[in-house]
């Protein structure tokens, strides 16, 4: 396996962690029992995307790989296993749509569609102006509320195709939207409220 590389020319030839992400690798590092150091490696890869806008270039996994003492191959490993890191540069806002069964089935193709088309721009692609990134993404683990679209940090879930022109327009203000259900649902209780324990619910909200 040869070291991954950035297909859009922006690959850097350095990289180091700034002062203060070096402290907070050495906090995450020390969580771990000695000669387990490598349990940090997701974490730490983590801190590196976060300094370097988004994305996690070659020598930002090969900085990882000597702080942790690990073969730079099995942070490259881990890196191109995860798409929650990316190996290419992306916008300003990350646009993940879930389209696995489970969303699918809920409609992620019209929310991958609504996306394309207020966006102008394909699955992978980054607008011109360098603020949106759309991708599609496997399970992201919250399938009760789907379908499920990550912003960022942030998921948004019982998504419809009505909400993705609101979504984008209050990200270009600078707003975050607010993140969870888009339909009021509380938590991933069913639609209408709780349909068991119901008196045990009504007495734990008094
Ligand atoms: S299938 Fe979309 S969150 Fe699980």
């Amino acid at each position: 396996m040869s070291a991954p590389a950035s297909d859009h020319g922006h690959e850097p030839t350095s990289f180091a962690f700034t002062q203060e992400n070096l402290e907070l690798a050495q906090r995450i590092i020390a969580k771990y029992p000695v000669g387990k150091q490598a349990s940090a490696c997701m974490p730490l890869l983590d801190v590196a995307q976060r300094q370097n806008g988004g994305w996690l270039p070659r020598v930002a996994m090969d900085a990882v790989a000597d702080l942790l003492g690990m073969p730079r191959i099995r942070v490259y490993e881990v890196a191109t296993f995860y798409t929650m890191y990316n190996k290419n540069p992306v916008g300003k806002h990350h646009i993940q749509v879930c389209t696995t069964t489970p969303c699918w089935l809920r409609g992620s193709d019209d929310i991958v569609h609504a996306c394309k088309k207020k966006l102008g721009i394909d699955l992978g692609e980054t607008t011109a102006d360098g603020q949106f990134t759309l991708g599609e993404v496997e399970c992201s683990g919250a399938c009760v509320n789907a379908p499920v679209v990550q912003i960022g940090d942030d998921y948004y879930e019982d998504v419809a195709p009505e909400h993705v022109d609101g979504l984008i327009e209050a990200l270009k203000r600078g707003e975050r939207p607010k993140a969870g259900s888009q339909i009021g649902r509380r938590s991933s209780e069913p639609l209408g409220g709780p349909t068991t324990l119901a008196a045990f619910t009504t007495q734990a909200d008094d």
